[in-house]
């Protein structure tokens, strides 16, 4: 896994076995923020407390981002948030210890890895075993799983309001985009519920609508094309 440093000055890496970095090149910081936080902000301001789930976890910058957002504002700072990660390869959750990140909230994210090292280094390759860490922080709960997105949301029995939907892309992991992974996201979802994912690929917007979401452009950021918003409504 190589370091790059995108055109924001935030860094990312890239994944020589999929040949795709984890964030866009044109600001790993910005597309978190842009795409996936700034379009669940208006249905966040209507909450006390929001659930949300953060599929393809990685270095966690969208649920650090989706932080850092609530934290900054003064009306959003009291919701009381809890995030349920899942992530796949520990190697990448290793390389957040390596970051110098500039998100404020970073330092949880680190914490969570940091004091379950131990554990998450154990863990063998190619395990079908999942592991479950949490912090909490004031109104902030964090959970990681660590295991597969497909067969661990079929075990969740909480509902979420948001989901952040960030595979790799549809050409290269294509079984992280089917209707039957997204059926089992929507029903996970309560009423009035936001997806929000980079792409806005033909394949992905007819999955998620045979899945039951209402689609929207979400916006153009670093590319023409719009990312998408998914809505249960
Ligand atoms: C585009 S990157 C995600 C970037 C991440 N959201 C971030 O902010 O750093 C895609 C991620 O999906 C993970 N992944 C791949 N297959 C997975 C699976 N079946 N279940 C969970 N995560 C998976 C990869 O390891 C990689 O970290």
């Amino acid at each position: 896994m190589d370091k790059v440093l995108t055109k924001d000055g935030s860094v990312t890496f890239k994944n020589s076995d999929v040949d795709e970095t984890y964030h866009s090149t044109s600001g790993a910081k910005e597309e978190s923020l842009k795409k996936f936080v700034e379009p669940c902000l208006d249905l966040i301001s209507k909450k006390t407390k929001i659930k949300v789930l953060d599929i393809c976890f990685g270095l966690g910058y969208n649920s650090a981002a989706l932080l850092d957002a609530l934290l900054s504002n003064p009306k959003l700072k009291t919701v009381s948030v809890s995030i349920t990660g899942i992530e796949l390869d520990k190697n990448i959750l290793l390389k957040i210890l390596e970051i110098d990140s500039q998100f404020d909230s970073y330092y949880l994210i680190k914490e969570l890895i940091s004091k379950n090292i131990e554990k998450i280094n154990s863990i063998m390759p190619d395990s079908n075993i999942s592991h479950k860490f949490t912090i909490k922080k004031d109104n902030i709960k964090l959970t990681l799983i660590i295991g597969n997105a497909l067969s661990e949301v079929k075990l969740l029995n909480e509902k979420f309001n948001i989901c952040f939907f960030d595979p790799f892309s549809p050409k290269k992991h294509p079984h992280l985009w089917t209707l039957e992974f997204f059926k089992d996201i929507f029903s996970l979802l309560d009423n009035n519920s936001i997806l929000t994912t980079y792409s806005c690929a033909r394949i992905v917007r007819d999955n998620l609508k045979s899945a039951g979401f209402t689609i929207k452009d979400g916006p153009c950021v670093g590319r023409r094309a719009p990312s998408t918003i998914a809505i249960k409504g």
